[in-house]
């Protein structure tokens, strides 16, 4: 019952240290004016905040490197629970001055992090249930949060929408990480990415070929920029990763393809060293990868190697993939790769991309990949459909296809709503 959320949360005992302290500070366990000077304390802290991962939120929120404690004092946070002494004494490391603006910053790290952990796990296994179960108000009342996520009334989330950016990278890196290779399609527009979604699949990426074609330009040579972009900023709203395909950065300098990653707000990129005409050093790719991740850390950035698909030897882009991975990326992409002995060595440098190919998504993992791009294969399969549709119905056929109203319901179930 939604209504409940409204009554007044439990109130806490005043206390001068530790987690008694924090309790009694934060806008979460307080009431009336005391709670309206405090969430408006908490929404200005908030402010301009724009972190891609809880570690850069620390940082921004002035407690940089605080997460261990954090994670100390979260299980003692609620006024039902425990205190403990290891609680007590990772506030008191965090408490410096004990003062309304201090305890603010600390209780929106300890608000965030179980919860967005939470959210995170549920994106990554597509658990429909709130991450945050129940919250509780005074008298012991327990409400449920199923038709709320975020709560309601004056203590509802004011982090909803940094929660979800920074729950969608968490997850996202964390499907690199499983027994099982991810298995990632790619989309070319709004359409495309919900219905693979909705199919499935966890997360979605974007394929250059298949953005660029639908434009009528050629793809891999830097000039559907504006395009890629614009899709990009489409989807990041969407309540599941989506990683974005910006080739080489479209001619911008490191500094600027940085700064662009941190502004789209989608979970991972891609990055290539292959240029319009030819390849990147490893050291200018080496640069333009260390300044991205510099300036949105918690965005997976997949570094896509060309050399393979160009001819090179082996060496080459084994070479190149270490040099990435030392200077930040998360993950690395060869194109064309089906030797199961490079696979495996590649696989042991970082979380490796291939193309879907002959081998399962079983096979292909017991090799070390950790992810299986569609590439330009899905855009490529639906132009073909499309023509073979349209063939018969000139032949007197009937194609199969989407209903009229299931894309709409693609377009219109709240899918651009934000996480959660
Ligand atoms: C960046 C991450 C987050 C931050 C900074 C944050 C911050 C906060 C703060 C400060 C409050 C207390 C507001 C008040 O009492 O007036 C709050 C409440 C709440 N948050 Fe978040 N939060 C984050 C992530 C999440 C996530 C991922 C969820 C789960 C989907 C969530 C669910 C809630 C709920 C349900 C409440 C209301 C509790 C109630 O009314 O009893 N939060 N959050």
């Amino acid at each position: 019952m939604s209504e409940e959320l409204l009554l007044p949360v439990p109130s806490v005992p005043r206390g001068d240290t530790g987690v008694a302290w924090l309790r009694s500070s934060v806008v979460r366990f307080s009431n009336g004016e005391e709670h309206a000077r405090r969430r408006t304390l908490t929404e200005r802290l908030l402010e301009g905040v724009q972190a891609t991962s809880l570690d850069e939120l620390a940082a921004e929120l002035g407690l940089p490197g605080a997460l261990d404690d954090i994670a100390r004092i979260a299980p003692a946070y609620q006024p039902h629970e425990p205190i403990t002494a290891e609680a007590d004494a990772a506030v008191e490391r965090l408490a410096a001055g004990h003062d309304e603006e201090r305890a603010a910053r600390i209780g929106l790290l300890v608000q965030a992090w179980a919860a967005t952990h939470a959210l995170a796990e549920c994106l990554r296994t597509g658990d429909p249930a709130p991450p945050v179960p129940v919250t509780r108000r005074a008298g012991g009342i327990v409400v449920s949060l199923e038709d709320h996520p975020f709560g309601y009334g004056p203590h509802a989330c004011p982090g909803r929408t940094l929660a979800g950016t920074i729950a969608k990278n968490m997850a996202f890196r964390a499907m690199h990480h499983q027994d099982v290779p991810l298995v990632l399609p790619n989309a070319w527009d709004f359409a495309s990415a919900v219905a693979l979604h909705e199919a499935g699949f966890p997360a979605v990426g974007t394929t250059s070929l298949g953005v660029a074609a639908a434009h009528g330009i050629p793809d891999g040579v830097g000039l559907a920029g504006d395009q890629a972009v614009a899709l990009a900023r489409m989807l990041a709203d969407l309540p599941f990763p989506v990683t974005a395909d910006l080739e080489s950065g479209f001619g911008g300098s490191p500094r600027e393809v940085a700064e662009l990653v941190r502004g789209l707000g989608v979970a991972g990129v891609n990055l290539e060293d292959g240029r319009p005409h030819g390849l990147a050093t490893p050291q200018e790719q080496a640069e333009l990868i260390a300044a991205v991740k510099d300036r949105a850390p918690g965005v997976f950035l997949n570094a896509r190697i060309d050399t393979h698909w160009l001819g090179e030897a082996h060496e080459e882009t084994a070479d190149r993939a270490r040099r990435y991975v030392d200077a930040g990326a998360d993950g690395i992409f060869v194109a064309g790769l089906t030797e199961p002995r490079e696979i495996e060595e590649l696989a042991g440098i970082a979380p490796l991309n291939v193309l879907a190919q002959k081998r399962t998504p079983q096979e292909l993992g017991e090799l070390g990949v950790k992810r299986i791009s569609t590439g330009s294969l899905l855009f490529r399969a639906a132009l073909e459909h499309t023509v073979e549709a349209a063939a018969a119905v000139r032949d007197g056929g009937s194609p199969r296809a989407f209903a009229y109203e299931e894309v709409q319901g693609l377009v219109s179930r709240g899918t651009r709503s934000g996480a959660g």
